[in-house]
Parts: C-alpha cells; sequence; structure tokens
C-alpha cells in the first residue's frame, strides 16, 4: 500500500496521554495531565443545558455567537487592555488550540522561521514542526527563567517571522514582566515580526505578579495575536472553547480558516460558557487563593524530598530538578525513569522533562508536576511522595 502523508510520521502518542495510562494502571494520582478535575461552575453547566433546550444546535457564526464575541471584547478591553473596537477582532474556536492553529495558517509559510522559548508547551512546537516551518529555540533556564535578549536577537534572522510567548508559562510557570514584554516588541518592531501570546493561565498568579498582555503595549496590537480561553480558567478542557483576539487583517483570514477547520465552536456549550462572564469577581479571588495554597503544599513536599523547585510565578505546574539527589536514589538516573519510579513508589504521575525541550537531554533531571487538583487529593499525592522518600 501506498505509504501515509510524510508530516504524520513524526507524530506519536504524547508522554503525557502514555503516562496517563500507566497511572491509571496502577489507580494512582495524575499529577501529569494538566487538566483539573474541579468542578465546571454551575452558571456555565445551566447556560450550556439550557441553550440545548432552546435548540441551539446549528451552526453559529464561524467566528462565535454575537453575545459571546461582545463580552471577551470587553473582557479584552478590561483585564488585558487590549486596544480593540470591534467584536468582529475576536473570533472563537475549539479551544485556544483550535485558535493557535488558525493563527499558524493564516500567519506562516513552510521555511518561515519562528522563535520558540524553551522549555516550551508541546503543542506548540508539534503544530509548528506539523505546518513545516523552522523552529529556533531560546534557552530560558532556572531559576527565574529569564530572557537572554542578547541571544534572542541574534537568533533573528531575514527568515524570522514570529515569536510564540506563553505567559503564564506551561511548564515553568514564568509570568513574563512588563520590562520583558517591551523589550520583546523594541525586536518585533526592530526586525518585522509577529507575536502569537498564548495567555491560557492568565488568571493563576502569585506573590503579587501581574498579567501583562503585549498586545496592552502601544504600537504591539498590529503585530500580535492574543491567544486564551476558558479550558483553565473555568475547569472545562473538554468542552473545547478557546478563542482569539487580533487586528484586521489577520483576525479576518483567521475566521476564514476557523470555518474552514471547524466551520464553528459547538454552539450550546458557546451559550453556556457566555454565563461565565456574569460570575463576580470573587470566582476569581477564590480560585488564587485555592491555588495559591496548593502551590505551597505541592512545592514544600517537593523540597523537602530534595528537589530544586524555582516556584511557579503563575499557571498551576511546578517543574522541579532532581540532579541533586539523581545519583543517592536507585530509579532517578533521567526523567524517563525518575517518572516511572514516582508511578511505582508513590503511585504520583509527573511529565518527564525531555517532552519540553529541544533537545531532550536538557530536561534529563526536570519534572512537571501539575497541582490542579481537588486538596484533599493533592494532600493525599504529597503524602504518598514523601513516603515513598522517607
Ligand atoms: C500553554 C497551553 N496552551 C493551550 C493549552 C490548551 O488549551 P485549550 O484547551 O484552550 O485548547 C494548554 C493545555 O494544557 C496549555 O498548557
Amino acid at each position: 500500500m501506498k505509504s501515509l502523508a510524510r508530516r504524520t510520521d513524526a507524530l506519536s502518542q504524547s508522554d503525557i496521554r502514555a503516562i496517563t495510562k500507566l497511572v491509571n494502571a496502577v489507580n494512582g494520582i495524575n499529577l501529569g495531565q494538566g487538566i483539573c478535575d474541579l468542578p465546571t461552575p454551575e452558571p456555565i453547566k445551566q447556560g450550556a443545558q439550557q441553550a440545548i433546550a432552546d435548540n441551539h444546535s446549528i451552526y453559529t457564526n464561524y467566528a462565535g455567537i454575537k453575545r459571546l464575541r461582545a463580552l471577551i471584547l470587553e473582557k479584552a478591553q478590561s483585564y488585558n487592555r487590549i486596544p480593540a473596537t470591534s467584536d468582529e477582532e475576536v473570533m472563537v474556536s475549539v479551544g485556544s488550540t483550535g485558535a493557535f492553529v488558525a493563527a499558524i495558517f493564516a500567519l506562516l509559510e513552510a521555511d518561515d522561521e519562528v522563535i520558540l522559548f524553551e522549555p516550551f508547551y508541546g503543542y506548540h512546537r508539534n503544530l509548528l514542526d506539523l505546518i513545516g516551518v523552522d523552529i529556533k529555540y531560546l534557552p530560558t533556564t532556572m531559576p527565574d527563567w529569564s530572557i537572554d535578549f542578547d541571544l534572542l536577537e541574534q537568533t533573528i534572522t531575514p527568515k524570522t517571522k514570529a515569536l510564540v510567548v506563553t505567559t503564564p508559562t506551561n511548564p515553568t510557570g514564568k509570568v513574563w514582566t512588563r520590562d520583558e514584554l517591551e523589550r520583546l516588541l523594541a525586536l518585533m518592531q526592530k526586525h518585522d515580526l509577529y507575536a502569537i501570546t498564548d495567555e491560557i493561565y492568565e488568571y493563576m498568579l502569585y506573590d503579587g505578579h501581574e498579567h501583562v498582555s503585549l498586545a496592552s503595549l502601544p504600537g504591539a496590537y498590529e503585530r500580535t495575536v492574543t491567544l486564551s480561553g476558558f479550558s483553565k480558567t473555568y475547569n472545562m478542557t473538554g468542552w473545547r472553547l478557546g478563542y482569539a483576539v487580533a487586528a484586521p487583517p489577520l483576525i479576518d483570514k483567521m475566521g476564514l480558516l476557523n470555518d474552514l477547520f471547524y466551520i464553528c465552536a459547538p454552539a450550546p456549550l458557546q451559550h453556556g460558557v457566555a454565563e461565565a462572564f456574569e460570575m463576580s469577581d470573587v470566582y476569581f479571588e477564590e480560585m488564587q487563593e485555592a491555588y495559591t495554597a496548593k502551590r505551597q503544599l505541592l512545592c514544600e513536599t517537593l523540597e523537602q524530598i530534595g528537589f530544586d523547585v524555582p516556584w511557579p510565578d503563575g499557571s498551576y505546574y511546578v517543574f522541579a530538578n532532581f540532579e541533586r539527589f539523581s545519583h543517592t536514589y536507585d530509579g532517578f538516573d533521567d526523567a524517563q525513569e525518575a517518572c516511572q519510579s514516582l508511578i511505582e513508589k508513590a503511585g504520583v504521575a509527573t511529565v518527564p522533562g525531555h517532552s519540553f525541550f529541544e533537545i531532550p537531554e536538557r530536561g534529563r533531571y526536570f519534572l512537571r508536576f501539575c497541582y490542579a487538583k481537588e486538596m484533599p487529593i493533592l494532600q493525599e499525592a504529597c503524602n504518598n511522595l514523601l513516603n515513598a522518600f522517607s
């Protein structure tokens, strides 16, 4: 038989899904996959149920229902301070991932160069790979994951078209500062570059860190696609609802691509998620408070065991380094082995660090832990981890 498309050659089941299978087999606790096991807020669920009862069952506008786009616009203006002026500059998609796909198809061609900051979120790398762009990696390093702007400028060539910025970042929890974003924008303007910013964790911030959207800086909006969504903020990863905000003509082309790929996001769920905007700000305050306590519990537990733990400034991940004790205990020679050992010894799943680096060796001593769990479950996972090392 003729072979399958070459573009699928490099694709395989992600580590994260494979690890989920392993930990389920021992009935363990999954701190690997970035999913939240907290319930979706009631008003959103009721809104979707009502929309189903009201037969909101047909295709919507390819960029989303008007009410939802108007609400997202208002949020983009007030929370993100993005100078969008019309709901035509908002596109609802099948998760922020759907919007990322539309953005890269609208912006990039094979052989364009794109800069990705490392450690990176795997879907970004794999989707960029799939469309054949040439990815240039810019390392950020422990403990603060800061950017070497000289190195960044040296990485830019005449073929560079765009950068992908994730803030707060998965897996490190880095939150880009205003100063960093201003320096980035200066380079974007100097070298005529676009940015795609993934801000899916924008409401998960600690120790007074501020979320700054690149698109809010003067002169940035016309060259920036801002992505966000509902998956993480409202514990609804399976609903597949996210969005992009960008200026025309870019957002227009993204809308046409969104139509081609998905036709639209699920209609009744769009109506349901619109209810999220009617919820009071207390929701965000309580979420911050809960994640702050979970971050503390997990970071302190890992420090007690001997991990080197750069506490995250945002998101709900800890990217911890075990090089210090890799030769003290059996089964910690590299991240793959360490991940397997923690499943066997503590019934706790993590993600091996190599998944987040261009050269897997760079992630050899890292594990990513996700603390988006109900507190009693996270407590049990932490107790199991401590017992495994006692
Ligand atoms: C940085 C980042 N972006 C996007 C996503 C996926 O978002 P969505 O569910 O909106 O497609 C994730 C999920 O883990 C993520 O970590």
